[in-house]
C-alpha cells in the first residue's frame, strides 16, 4: 500500500468546483463543503442575487476562494457566459455539481400540465447535458473531471403524486449511467447523490404532519443535514474516488438500500 500522502483527506486544493443553484439549500451546503476541502467555488443562482451574495460572504468568511455567477442553467447561452466568467475569475472547471431546481409541487397527474413536465426535464436532463457539453472539452484535454448529479431517493421509491419530478430524476439517473461509461476512458467520473427529504429554507412552512410522517419512515429516526450531502460530494470529487463512477450514494438514513 502506498504511503499516505498530504492528499489523503480528500483535499480538493487546486480544483475549481461549480455548484449549480448554490445560493440556498443543499447546493449552498455543498459549495461550503467543497470549499472547506480546498476547492475554489463558483456559486450559481438564477433569480435572487441577495441570497447568492449572502452565500458568498459566508464562504469568504471561512477563507474559501469563491465567486457568484448568475445564469439560468437551462440555457446554453447563459451557461456559456457563466463558464467564461468562471474561467476568467477562478480557472477551468474541474468539478460540476448539478443541483439547481425550481419549486417542485406534488400534484395528481391530471393537475400537471406538460409545461411543468418540460421544466422538470429542462432542469434534470437538459441542464446536465448542456453543462457537460460546455465542460467536457477542457476536462478531456486535462484527463480529469467530476460530474456529481444530485438526484433523489424518489426515483428509487416511486413517490406519488410526484410523477413529473420522479420521471425527470429517472432521466437524470439514466443519463448519468450512460455518461459514466462514455467518459470513463477520459478519467472523468459521473456519479449521483440521492438525498432523502432534507429540510432546507424552502421547507420551513411545510405542514408539520408531512414532516412527522416522513421522519417516521427514516430508519435513523432523524433528519439529514445539508452538509451530509456536501461531504459525499467532497468524496466523489476527490482524487481518492477516481475509480468510482456510475454510482449513487443515498443520503437518507437507511431509507433505501441497493
Ligand atoms: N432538499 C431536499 O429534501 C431534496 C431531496 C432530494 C433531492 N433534492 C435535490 O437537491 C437539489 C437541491 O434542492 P434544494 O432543496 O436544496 O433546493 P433549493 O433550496 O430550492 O435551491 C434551489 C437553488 O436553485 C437555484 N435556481 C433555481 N432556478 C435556477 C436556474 N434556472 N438556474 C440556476 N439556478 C437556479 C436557486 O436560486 P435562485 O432562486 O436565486 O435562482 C437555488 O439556489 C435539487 O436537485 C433537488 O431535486 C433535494
Amino acid at each position: 500500500m502506498a504511503d499516505p500522502s498530504p492528499n489523503a483527506c480528500f483535499s480538493l486544493a487546486g480544483r475549481v468546483a461549480l455548484v449549480t443553484g448554490s445560493s440556498t439549500g443543499l447546493g449552498r451546503a455543498t459549495a461550503r463543503c467543497l470549499g472547506m476541502a480546498g476547492a475554489k467555488v463558483a456559486i450559481n443562482y438564477a433569480n435572487s442575487q441577495p441570497r447568492a451574495e449572502e452565500a458568498l460572504s459566508d464562504l469568504r468568511a471561512s477563507g474559501i476562494r469563491a465567486g457568484v455567477f448568475q445564469a439560468d442553467v437551462t440555457s446554453a447561452d447563459e451557461i456559456e457566459r457563466m463558464f467564461s466568467a468562471i474561467e476568467d475569475s477562478l480557472g477551468p472547471v474541474d468539478i460540476v455539481v448539478v443541483n439547481a431546481t425550481p419549486p417542485q409541487p406534488l400534484k395528481p397527474i391530471e393537475e400537471y400540465d406538460w409545461a411543468f413536465y418540460q421544466q422538470m426535464l429542462d432542469f434534470f436532463v437538459k441542464s446536465p447535458y448542456l453543462l457537460a457539453r460546455r465542460a467536457l472539452p477542457g476536462m478531456k484535454a486535462r484527463k480529469h473531471g467530476r460530474f456529481i448529479n444530485i438526484t433523489s431517493e424518489v426515483f428509487h421509491l416511486g413517490v406519488a403524486p410526484f410523477s413529473a419530478y420522479v420521471a425527470a430524476k429517472g432521466g437524470q439517473t439514466g443519463w448519468s449511467r450512460s455518461m459514466c461509461h462514455e467518459l470513463a476512458p477520459f478519467g472523468i467520473t459521473v456519479n449521483m447523490i440521492a438525498p432523502g427529504w432534507i429540510p432546507v429554507e424552502r421547507h420551513e412552512n411545510d405542514p408539520q404532519e408531512d414532516k412527522d410522517a416522513y421522519l417516521a419512515t427514516v430508519p435513523m429516526q432523524r433528519w439529514g443535514k445539508p452538509e451530509e450531502v456536501g461531504w459525499a460530494a467532497v468524496y466523489l470529487a476527490s482524487d481518492q474516488a477516481a475509480f468510482v463512477t456510475g454510482q449513487t450514494i443515498a443520503i437518507n438514513g437507511g431509507k433505501t438500500c441497493w
